[in-house]
């Protein structure tokens, strides 16, 4: 888990800006839903987070430390759909991952590093109920198990910071509520830092220590990229402290609003 403490941020692409004066702190182990129209941003806030955008003014620190200009480990990312590789079965997808984390792809050839690299991804496929599907290809597994996967290949890099990008937009409603469980138990386990994206108003509040509201609050209807969004609401859901239980997950407590900014 890290303190994220991000100030000041915008970023435009060419004339077009995206987003504004964007400043929010995220303290260790707190879970930031992220809400916003479609195009307003979210993803790329995501992005500059991950490093793999890099912001045009403003400042964004983990754990006191600007962000490293590209993707680490310790940065871990899921998308709505992931593309985890086809042509290796559910296990390798995961042996694959750890072998580059501990020493590069020649550590495969190699007993010992092989062996530790297979162990942790067993380990891990038992944890996301998919120990049984190690031996199958992603293309035979359902919506839901892919998505296991991906967040299991996530959870490899041990990841401080878990960034979510509408990871269960793609799910029937059924397994979106299981991947929800799981989600709920990994950040209990793990207590990592959550952003998450998502079009489910629901789901921020169900999740969520903190449900951000993304919005612009200026608009030139001649030019929309004139302005970009900003965080409008910060909705503190005074969940930090609270173990995740599945049971009470259903509950949307009452926000109180605040008017951020
Ligand atoms: N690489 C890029 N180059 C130019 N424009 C981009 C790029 N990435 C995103 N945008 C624009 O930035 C805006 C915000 O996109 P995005 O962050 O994906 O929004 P959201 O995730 O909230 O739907 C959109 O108008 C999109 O077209
Ligand atoms: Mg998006």
């Amino acid at each position: 888990m890290s303190r994220l403490v991000v100030k000041d941020l915008a970023k435009s692409y060419g004339e077009t800006r995206v987003l504004e004066r964007v400043s929010v702190t995220a303290a260790p182990g707190e879970f930031l839903s992220l809400v916003g129209a479609s195009g307003c941003g979210k993803s790329t806030f995501l992005k500059i987070v991950l490093g793999q955008e890099t912001a045009t003014a403003g400042t964004l620190t983990v754990d006191g430390r600007p962000v490293p200009p590209e993707p680490t480990t310790d940065r871990g990312i899921v998308y709505q759909r992931y593309s985890v590789f086809p042509h290796l079965t559910v296990r390798d997808n995961l042996v694959l991952v750890a072998d580059l984390k501990h020493g590069g792809p020649l550590a495969r050839v190699f007993g010992p590093k092989r062996r530790t690299a297979r162990d942790e991804a067993d380990a891990l496929l038992e944890r996301v109920g998919l120990r049984h599907a190690a031996d199958l290809y992603p293309a035979s597994l359902s919506g839901g198990m892919q998505q296991r996967l991906a967040i299991a290949q996530t959870l490899l890099g041990r990841p401080k910071i878990l960034l979510l990008d509408e990871p269960f937009g793609a799910l029937d409603p059924g397994i979106r509520v299981e991947m929800h469980a799981l989600l709920l138990e990994i950040w209990a386990e793990h207590r990592m830092t959550v952003l998450m994206v998502t079009h489910d108003i629901g789901e921020a509040f169900k999740l969520g220590t903190r449900v951000l509201v993304f919005d612009k609050v200026r608009r030139d209807p001649q030019f929309p990229g004139a302005y970009g969004a900003t965080i409008t609401y910060d909705l503190p859901l005074d969940r930090k402290t609270r173990p995740a239980a599945p049971t009470d997950a259903g509950v949307i407590p009452g926000p109180v609003l605040q008017r951020s900014a």
